[in-house]
């Protein structure tokens, strides 16, 4: 049986109405029966305590359950509790800025890369990076590895100055070695989908770690170019992994891509 997940990151719940999206997303999800539903960050527009509620109480209502990680746009706007508490609201309904889900077919390993001192790019601390590391080591052997986070590793299709996640070569390295098999993020509101060996190449053959970063689910500056709103349907069995975009225009989701990419190199090519 393929696993089945749906990524959606960057609601930004207050910024603009994002119910109108709400029978479309339902439907989606009944269709897709997803085993869980990957929220990369920015699920609120300017971390306010109602922003969260929201936020938490629309995702949690869809049935699955749901893996959520902060977005630099879920802390406090302002100082001084962007500084002193910038984990309360969201660990409020969320538990944790690290969670961690696992089965035998699926582990999934969430990653802080918000930074409250940064308005937009993000960083992992060096000793969150090794935690995410050991806990991807601990997965049951079978189950397929993913890494949730907010900040990109790969850049936008179309123009943005949003930077990747800083030290990303050495990020996607330590979570490709720990067993990665699949990196999710947000942030640029724009779907980038890319296997590590297509842009570093010389890499081991056996190593292969699927690169995808959704679009905004919600759209929080409709006049900004080249940012269509969307998410990911992420369909896993043993041999392959594949991402299909869909994008959100006219009351429904339209799939624009399937990208396939396998789970071990050579495994697509017998
Ligand atoms: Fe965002
Ligand atoms: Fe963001």
């Amino acid at each position: 049986m393929p696993i089945r997940l749906i990524h959606v990151s960057d609601l930004h719940v207050g910024a603009h109405e994002e119910r109108p999206i709400e029978p479309a997303l339902r439907a989606l999800v009944d269709h897709v029966s997803p085993r869980l539903i990957l929220a990369t960050g920015d699920l609120t527009h300017r971390g306010r305590p109602e922003q969260h509620e929201r936020a938490a109480a629309f995702l949690q209502s869809l049935g699955p359950p749901v893996l959520a990680v902060p977005g630099n746009h879920d802390i406090p706007y302002t100082a001084p509790a962007r500084f002193t508490r910038p984990w309360v609201e969201f660990e409020r309904r969320w538990q944790t800025t690290e969670p961690v889900f696992s089965s035998d077919e699926l582990h999934v390993v969430g990653l802080n890369s918000a930074r409250p001192w940064r308005h937009q790019s993000g960083g992992v601390r060096a000793a969150a990076l090794a935690r995410a590391a050991g806990r991807l080591r601990a997965a049951p052997a079978a189950a397929l590895r993913v890494v949730c986070l907010h900040h990109h590793l790969i850049g936008a299709p179309w123009r943005s100055r949003k930077r990747p996640v800083a030290r990303r070569g050495h990020i996607l390295a330590t979570l490709a070695d720990a067993g990665a098999e699949l990196i999710l993020a947000g942030h640029i509101h724009q779907s980038a989908v890319s296997e590590r060996r297509e842009f570093e190449v010389g890499l081991p053959a056996e190593r292969s770690v699927t690169i995808a970063i959704a679009p905004g689910l919600g759209q929080p500056r409709p006049s900004r170019h080249g940012e269509a709103r969307g998410l990911h349907v992420i369909e896993a069995d043993e041999r392959e992994i594949s991402i299909e975009t869909l994008v959100y225009a006219n009351d429904a989701f339209t799939s624009i891509a399937v990208r396939r990419y396998p789970r071990r190199a050579g495994a697509g090519s017998s």
